[in-house]
């Protein structure tokens, strides 16, 4: 019989030190240690990530090993995400790999972390069938891209400068909020009404994003209100809350909708951490069954960072040889 492929998945582009074990396609062990020292400094502190990255790099890899059971000599590959993200932080995870596959002897595989958050749909059923148009939305990238298999993707538009991860973030800092934002605006606009402010949608050509012009509105609005009533905020938080979130998800279901249509693709995904948001998952799930359209997510744990995403792109790449040398560096605007 011949040996199972086995690969180790490492993801280290942002907060999150992760560590996965893939078998013929399948997670086995899925280890995450979010860095929560990031919180009281409001925003992810790079330097800071990059030692923590260090601290937990060797741990996180030994308990997903143990916890599938699995030894480092029965690795088929190393796979790690080469970008985009902070180039510190990626530099662990980088090195950890290269120092891990030349003391085993195994290939080395580079996964871009956006593709990773696409394959994230294939790790539990059901899965999307192709072609399907997805929506990635995360903490530092938002980007909608025409998946014609697993590793075939065109990318139809990204975000021209913030992120709509970014865009929640900021606005919960401006809210006094803690660090991320994204769940707490979640949370507090479950209790709030969506029409209480309008918030410009922003106007963007073609399938792209831009949701910096909706932050300065977003300032300008909070400083407006707060000099005529110093408490507004406390006083209609929920309301805020809930108005802002709905600009920015509808702002990223109108793209989706509009490519989709463009495309005449009636498979439709969204990914990355904003898509753990409830009102998206929500308006795209209504959407998409108005339209008749096939939705699909992935499953919570799955749709913010982790290393199973990770690990289960390197088994498909591994598929198709897609090694690396040790010469590879971090690419920290990614491969795509
Ligand atoms: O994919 P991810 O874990 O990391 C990056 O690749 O950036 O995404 C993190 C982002 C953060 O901006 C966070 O605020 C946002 O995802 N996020 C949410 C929710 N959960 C996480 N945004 C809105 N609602 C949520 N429930
Ligand atoms: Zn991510």
């Amino acid at each position: 019989m011949s040996k199972p492929i086995i690969i180790l998945g490492i993801e280290s582009s942002c907060d999150e030190t992760a560590a996965a074990i893939c078998q013929e396609g399948k997670i086995v062990a899925n280890i995450i240690s979010t860095q929560f020292d990031h919180a009281r400094y409001g925003g992810v502190v790079p330097e800071l990530a990059s030692r923590l990255h260090q601290a937990y790099i060797l741990p996180v890899v030994e308990q997903a090993l143990e916890r599938a059971n699995v030894a480092k000599e029965d690795l088929s590959a190393i796979a790690f995400t080469v970008g985009p993200g902070l180039p510190g932080a990626l530099m662990v995870g980088v090195n950890f790999a290269k120092g891990l596959a030349l003391g085993l002897g195994c290939p080395l595989i580079a996964v871009d972390h956006l593709l990773g958050h696409i394959v994230s749909l294939f790790i539990e059923e059901p899965f999307p069938s192709f072609p399907f148009i997805c929506l990635t939305a995360s903490g530092g990238h938002t980007q909608l891209s025409l998946v014609k298999s697993i590793l075939d993707i065109e990318v139809l538009g990204k975000t021209i400068d913030d992120a709509a991860g970014e865009a929640f973030d900021k606005a919960a800092k401006l809210l006094g909020l803690p660090f991320p934002g994204g769940p707490q605006i979640d949370k507090l606009a479950q209790g709030g009404k969506v029409d209480f402010h309008q918030f410009p949608e922003p106007k963007v050509e073609g399938f792209n994003f831009s949701f910096s012009g909706l932050k300065t509105s977003f300032l300008y609005y909070l400083r407006r209100e707060v000099a005529k009533q110093p408490d507004f905020i406390s006083k209609h938080l929920e309301d805020i809350c809930a108005s802002l979130q709905h600009r920015i998800v509808t702002t990223l279901l109108n793209q989706l909708t509009k490519a989709a249509e463009h495309y005449q693709v009636t498979n439709l995904a969204i990914a990355g951490g904003v898509s753990a948001n409830s009102y998206l998952r929500k308006l795209f799930f209504e959407a998409c069954k108005q339209k008749k359209w096939n939705a699909f997510i992935p499953p919570f744990k799955y749709c913010t960072d982790n290393a199973a995403m990770i690990a289960l792109t390197g088994y498909y790449q591994y598929l198709r040889s897609d090694f690396v040398s040790h010469k590879v560096t971090a690419l920290p605007n990614g491969k795509f």
